[in-house]
């Protein structure tokens, strides 16, 4: 089978390393791509922000399935257009999109289904959201609607901060943003796979550390690194989040003409009065699915088309995000990265790209703000972030940073419920 892989980045590099190992795949597409899937995938010039140039891409190179990585081809329409030319596709329609493309939408249709989430309200104007940040009282959160990247969100105890937020999320006409219930709790992420005939099949739950610092520190990311499976979580958690939020969800995007394929993935808050939905995404997260892939063992077009049920390797994965100086504000780009083979000969480690390239002298040099994922597995928690971190310390790239705690069990959120930190 021939497939294209749409995106750039640590995910993208992380899926096509899976389908590489899968015997159903004969060849693999990446585009845009960047120097780390080149090494796997044909790379192809692509504006992802445009459905029609998806589509034409997966006619032109014949692609027999194609995965769509980021949210933005997918809130755009890439589905849509590709289904409409009869291609297959792994990714949601735009109408299904919006569960992450709207706040707001998604929040209506949680009120809907009856999915437990912060209770919230949403405004097109500045005065009720501010009498609103009162009646919910701090910790303040405030939400742009739209997306942003993972920048959109204000999490903070100090009122001038969250009124600065209302304002810059209804700076021009037509925003709309929505203040919250804050969550108290750790944070997981719950990823399912949502079928053509509607089965649902959770993936292992992982932890994401979106803050750039230490001990959640500083501003929120992407994605700083990531861990699977999570020691810590009851049991049974993967199953009652299916029962009580996936399923319920996808129940209700059917019954709303609207049927939702792909991958959903819950973002949750695990209070103290149970089970909180953060949000949802409508695409592998990124870093997470590095980690969740690193441990997967059967063939992943099985487990997207629901062939086969996901096999999990024993252990656990780490993956520890290598940014670029100046990141998350202002990341320096065209750094040259060395130690990459010696990072990769570490029994157990694979060096994922994210933002990387080659020049034209043919080395690879930073092309983003999260430069690479290292990923390593291990027979526990702790040897696989032993790997990871020694693989690290093997990578040179000038002003690069790295959160040091990665799975590490003393951090919070693992252990307890985190502290309130502003995010600006
Ligand atoms: P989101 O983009 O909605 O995932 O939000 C980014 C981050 O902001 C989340 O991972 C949480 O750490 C934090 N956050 C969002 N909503 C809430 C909430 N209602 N209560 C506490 N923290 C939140
Ligand atoms: N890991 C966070 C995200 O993909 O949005």
């Amino acid at each position: 089978m021939k497939i294209l892989v749409v995106g750039s980045g640590g995910r993208e590099h992380a899926l096509c390393r899976a389908l590489a190992r899968d015997p159903a795949v004969g060849s693999l597409v990446c585009a845009p791509g960047n120097a780390g899937t080149a090494e796997l995938a044909q790379p192809h010039p692509l504006d992802v922000t445009d459905p029609d140039a998806v589509a034409d891409l997966a006619e032109a190179v014949q692609a027999e399935l194609t995965i769509i990585g980021p949210e933005i081809p997918l809130v755009a329409g890439a589905a849509d257009k590709l289904r409409a030319s009869g291609q297959r596709c792994f990714g949601p329609t735009a109408a299904a999109a919006r569960l992450e493309g709207s706040k707001a939408f998604a929040k209506n249709v949680m009120r809907a289904a009856g999915v437990p989430t912060a209770s919230s309200r949403d405004h097109t104007e500045v005065e009720p959201a501010l009498s609103d940040l009162d009646e919910f009282g701090p910790p303040y959160v405030v939400k742009y609607d739209g997306l942003a990247a993972g920048k959109g969100v204000t999490v903070t105890a100090d009122r001038q901060a969250a009124v600065r937020a209302v304002h810059a999320c209804l700076r021009n006409p037509g925003d709309r943003v929505v203040i919250e219930e804050y969550l108290d709790g750790p944070e997981v992420s719950l990823f399912a796979i949502v079928t053509e005939a509607g089965a649902v099949i959770p993936l292992l739950p992982a932890q994401d550390h979106k803050r750039v610092g230490d001990g959640d520190a500083g501003p929120n990311t992407g994605g700083m690194g990531a861990y699977a499976p999570l020691p810590w979580v009851p049991h049974g958690l993967s199953t009652q989040v299916v029962q009580t939020v996936i399923q319920p969800t996808v129940d209700e995007m059917a019954r709303r003409g609207t049927p939702f394929h792909g991958l959903l993935y819950a973002g949750l808050a695990l209070t103290s009065r149970g089970v909180r939905v953060i949000e949802f995404n409508v695409r592998f997260g990124d870093p997470e699915i590095q980690a969740i892939l690193a441990l997967l063992s059967s063939p992943l077009t099985g487990v997207l088309t629901g062939q086969q049920a996901p096999v999990w390797r024993s252990g656990a994965a780490v993956t520890v995000v290598v940014a670029a100086a100046g990141y998350p504000r202002a990341p320096r780009v065209g750094d040259p990265i060395s130690g990459l083979a010696a990072a990769s000969a570490l029994t157990g480690v694979d060096i994922l790209h994210a933002g990387t390239r080659r020049d034209t002298d043919g080395r690879i040099v930073s092309s983003g703000g999260r430069v690479l994922c290292v990923t390593a597995i291990g027979s526990h928690l702790e040897a696989a972030r032993g790997s990871a971190y020694e693989a690290v310390s093997r990578i040179s790239l000038a002003g690069a940073h790295y959160r040091t705690d990665i799975g590490d069990p003393g951090r919070l959120g693992y252990s307890g419920p985190p502290a309130v930190r502003p995010t600006s």
